[in-house]
């Protein structure tokens, strides 16, 4: 009888113990349910930003915390590592805010989707993200950067700045450029009077991504002129600083969260409306190079909910290493109540003739596509 019990106890044990392991290894993903790391703890890291360095991804993004203070930096830069993009292991704050009331990234700035590059020339992995100062609410428009030695850090923060300080965008004629915007030959559109008015200072820098170029050039994208107007800027050699060449793309189109991939020599973008925490209809466009023309193609999502991209906001996308022309589209659910209990919306990525396509998938893998 006892012996009876130990083998029915060890026979208990063994299936729960795999029930847990298969708990703990995921192998698809499931957009918009809570999603747990390898410690079973949720994701976060919000706005993320994504690197594969030798054959392991990491994911960076914005710690958030509980509540309408969450939206604000009270911790830092999240990252996380994965094989297989699943399966992700948390490894810290790779940029902690500073406890200094006078450093840029003090506690209760805001610092919004973090985005980290490579540089294989450097050495070192240099992350850009978009700050605010602290209590001065959405007005500061910069873009803040850090670097590493390692892709989980720590980061070591350098500056912050505007965009590119003193330069005129390539794209602009010479009749609109007045020292501060000031009407040229008759022209004054309002937001070409706005590079000149930030000209010195440096063009407003808000939603942004950096993209890496096969040719090993890094850009930065943001939304600028007050958000009416993307500007897309070209990186010095270790991807600290911007050259100062850069053109404006999507005029007084008012596009957010840009997220850029290159696919058979082709530049696609994605990005949204402006409507703050609120979701609203993606846009998308083709270019034949980073500086355009880019062509509108619409809204790229389909099915039900597509004009809310199915209640998220694009952060990225993500080329998946050895598997060709497969991308995964990664948007956030934010939740700005409960900053913290925002949701991550990953879904495949299809092409359609010259467009590609985004549909909803309760639950979907990299295989099953
Ligand atoms: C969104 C933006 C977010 C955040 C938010 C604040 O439009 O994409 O990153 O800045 O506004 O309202």
């Amino acid at each position: 009888m006892r012996y009876r019990h130990t083998i029915f106890s060890a026979l208990l044990l063994a299936l729960s113990s795999t029930a847990y392991a298969q708990r703990l290894s995921e192998s698809s993903f499931r957009p918009g349910e809570v999603w747990n790391d390898t410690q079973g703890k949720a994701i976060n890291a919000h706005g993320g930003g994504f690197l594969l360095y030798k054959g392991t991804y990491y994911w960076y993004g914005e710690h958030k915390t509980e509540g309408e203070a969450g939206n604000y930096a009270q911790v830092g830069v999240s990252c996380y590592s994965s094989r297989d993009l699943y399966n992700w292991k948390n490894e810290g704050i790779a940029l902690p805010v500073s406890k200094d009331e006078s450093s840029d990234i003090t506690k209760g700035c805001i610092l919004e989707r973090p985005k980290v590059i490579y540089n294989a020339k450097t050495r070192k992995f240099v992350m850009w993200f978009h700050l605010e100062l602290k209590g001065k609410g959405y007005v500061s428009a910069r873009t803040g950067i850090a670097v590493a030695d390692k892709p989980t850090g720590p980061f070591r923060y350098i500056r912050s700045t505007r965009s590119t300080p003193g330069s005129y965008p390539v794209n602009m004629l010479d009749l609109h450029k007045g020292p501060h915007g000031e009407f040229k030959n008759g022209v004054h559109p309002d937001s070409v009077n706005l590079i000149g008015r930030d000209l010195e200072e440096g063009q407003m820098a808000r939603d942004m991504q950096l993209f890496v170029d096969d040719d090993g050039k890094a850009y930065h994208i943001c939304a600028s002129e007050e958000n009416s107007t993307l500007h897309i800027a070209e990186l010095t050699e270790d991807y600290t600083d911007f050259t100062g060449k850069y053109v404006r793309a999507f005029v007084n189109r008012y596009m957010e969260a840009p997220a850029l991939f290159k696919k058979d020599g082709l530049y696609y973008f994605m990005g949204s409306d402006c409507t703050g925490w609120n979701p609203n209809a993606a846009r998308s466009a083709v270019a034949p190079s980073i500086w355009g023309p880019w062509r509108e193609l619409g809204n790229p999502c389909e099915g039900d909910d597509k004009d809310l991209t199915f209640q998220s906001q694009s952060t990225y996308i993500l080329p998946v290493s050895g598997k060709k022309n497969t991308f995964i589209y990664m948007g956030d659910r934010w939740n700005p109540k409960n900053a913290i209990d925002g949701r991550y919306i990953w879904l495949p990525i299809e092409f359609e003739g010259d467009r590609f396509v985004i549909r909803w998938h309760d639950k979907w893998s990299l295989d099953s596509k």
